[in-house]
């Protein structure tokens, strides 16, 4: 096991918790490595990769959902929770794989779905067989249509993926879904709902799972009192802990609830809440009497710019503060586009509405701008922004393939993409897939050593100069600067505050951290002065006394 005094100034008879400066690698199994050939990656293809995750230098991982699903969104339609996908191995299997990270010092994560289940998960079967009014409807949220022949949704809500919120079934009568027609929201005043998910938590606690992502925080305690609001009501109500269906403050007394059962565990199990929601609300998730830690995306919706990275680190610096948790810092995950690309992209224009354009890629992607992408820019400032992340106090979230500074894959055909948020919106929206496909492990292969066959999503031709195999032996590979970077960070890190130091720079931002190194980066396009100190590690090229345009440098001052 790792111990915390590794990133954290504890004293033996205080140790910090170890996630609290944890480095966390999220896995997406079904893209991450393939053992038995059927084109999706599985336990037993992480299981043999842990060497590499653990040269790596990583702390923890986070498996995205691995249990048993019909894969309508990836995964997060879970028709079981207390099972492992057959496709993707066995709970023998699992057992085998946190034993092996446990060996390495490597703590395990799962990802917990309670907003909804799969339409395949036992209880939904049950509701649909038992007709309206039935006890086993009521783990869910039917209502009858309106209309005169009821006919017609319940109410005009959107589903987060397109079109209607709810679907109608046989008998006529709709359920709601905030996700996919295939992911039925459940009913969290239902008090089966609740025991079932703590029997889940204690289910992986008790299998030596260290921690939980907890998937939509904020939408599982809902007010449906009749009569139902239409959606331009609902947008009229505040975000205050108040809202109908969002971020509502009673949320917390299930998280609570569950709080208990984890600090029951020794050490006490973790969560992380997944809470699209104001970032004043974020420490009522990151408080120590409910989830604990709480992700903040302030730096994935930011654009690279010094302005925007230090009030972002500020702010959620004096969150974390507020709640007494550690912040968290995230750049990619599966739900954006890799931050390599968004960071290539032309300079964004504005829409009709005068929102920016491609703010997150995805509108990009749409019109097929594959040829405007800066791809060599992009890569210098994602190395930068990372070598910024990973100099902060707090934990980092990395998702896979990042350190092998991985672009998105643009130009998936339509007719071979999976993700709902494509299909649902027509279109409308090209969705996640092309941060989703499969890794490239080596140059050449039916998968680029993705597996032995061909894989679930195809890997463009580019992917196999990004390949592992090509940036092992290489010492200025964004693969060796990640794996420099973390084993250097667990030497350093002491302490969770920093000071920023001026540099006379608006585009400039320099601090100093308490185990003695300092973090410059250089967000303009022009090299910067840079007076002092030894250089520890630094995102690209160095030349005396210059910090190079779009560069990070951590640095040992003088003195
Ligand atoms: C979360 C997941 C996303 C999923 C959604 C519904 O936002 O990260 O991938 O589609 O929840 O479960």
């Amino acid at each position: 096991m790792t111990t915390a005094a590794r990133t954290h100034a504890a004293t033996d008879a205080d140790p910090a918790p170890w996630w609290r400066q944890a480095v966390v690698y999220q896995i997406y199994p079904r893209s991450f490595a393939d053992a038995d050939g059927d084109g999706l990656g599985d336990l037993r293809g992480i299981l043999a990769r842990v060497d590499y995750l653990s040269e790596l230098g990583v702390d923890a991982v986070w498996l995205s959902p691995f249990y048993p699903s019909a894969l309508a969104d990836g995964g997060y339609d879970v028709a079981d929770y207390r099972d492992v996908d057959p496709r993707l191995g066995t709970l023998d299997d699992f057992d085998a794989l946190v034993q092996q990270l446990h060996d390495r010092g490597i703590r395990v994560v799962v990802d917990i779905v309670p907003n909804h289940t799969s339409d395949r998960h036992v209880w939904f079967q049950e509701a649909v067989a038992a007709g309206r009014g039935s006890a086993a409807r009521d783990r869910y949220v039917f209502r009858e249509g309106s209309g005169p022949a009821g006919d017609l949704p319940p109410t005009d809500w959107l589903s987060m993926f397109g079109g209607s919120a709810w679907e109608r079934v046989e008998d006529g009568q709709w359920y709601l879904h905030h996700f996919a027609v295939e992911q039925p929201d459940l009913n969290w005043a239902h008090p089966e709902v609740r025991s079932d998910f703590i029997r889940t938590l204690r289910f992986w606690a008790d299998r030596g799972v260290d921690g939980f992502r907890i998937d939509v925080a904020h939408m599982l305690t809902k007010d449906l009192s009749e009569p139902l609001p239409s959606k331009a009501e609902l947008d009229t109500r505040p975000l205050d802990g108040t809202h109908p269906l969002l971020d509502r403050d009673d949320v917390h007394d299930v998280y609570a609830e569950w709080r208990k059962v984890l600090d029951s565990y020794d050490p006490p199990r973790t969560a992380v809440a997944e809470a699209w929601v104001a970032p004043a609300r974020i420490p009522l998730y990151a408080s120590p009497t409910s989830l604990g830690q709480a992700f903040n995306f302030d730096l994935l919706e930011a654009d690279f710019d010094a302005a925007q990275f230090r009030s972002v680190v500020e702010n959620n610096l004096a969150l974390a503060a507020r709640s007494g948790s550690s912040s968290t810092w995230v750049l990619s995950n599966h739900d954006v586009v890799r931050h390599a690309t968004r960071y290539g992209l032309p300079a964004p224009g504005r829409t009709a509405e005068g929102r920016p354009t491609h703010r997150h890629g995805r509108e990009w992607l749409l019109a097929g701008g594959v040829s405007d992408l800066d791809v060599k820019g992009g890569l210098r400032r994602a190395r930068a922004a990372t070598l910024f992340l990973l100099g902060l106090p707090g934990s980092a979230y990395l998702y896979q393939g990042e350190e092998l500074g991985l672009h998105e894959v643009a130009d998936i055909p339509a007719a071979l993409r999976q993700d709902p948020t494509h299909t649902r919106s027509r279109g409308f929206d090209v969705g996640r897939d092309g941060c989703r496909v499969p890794l490239p492990w080596s140059s050449s292969g039916p998968s680029l050593g993705f597996g032995p066959g061909p894989a679930h999503l195809p890997q463009p031709g580019w992917m196999a100069r990004y390949a592992v195999t090509e940036q092992e032996n290489d010492p200025g590979s964004t693969l060796n600067l990640y794996r420099l970077a973390l084993q250097l960070r667990r030497r350093l890190l002491e302490g969770e505050d920093l000071q920023w130091r001026t540099t006379g720079r608006p585009d400039v931002l320099r601090f100093a951290r308490h185990g003695g190194f300092e973090v410059v980066t250089n967000f303009g396009p022009t090299d910067a002065p840079l007076d002092g100190g030894q250089v520890l590690l630094s995102s690209g090229e160095m030349r005396h006394d210059v910090l190079p345009a779009e560069t990070t440098v951590w640095l040992r001052p003088h003195g």
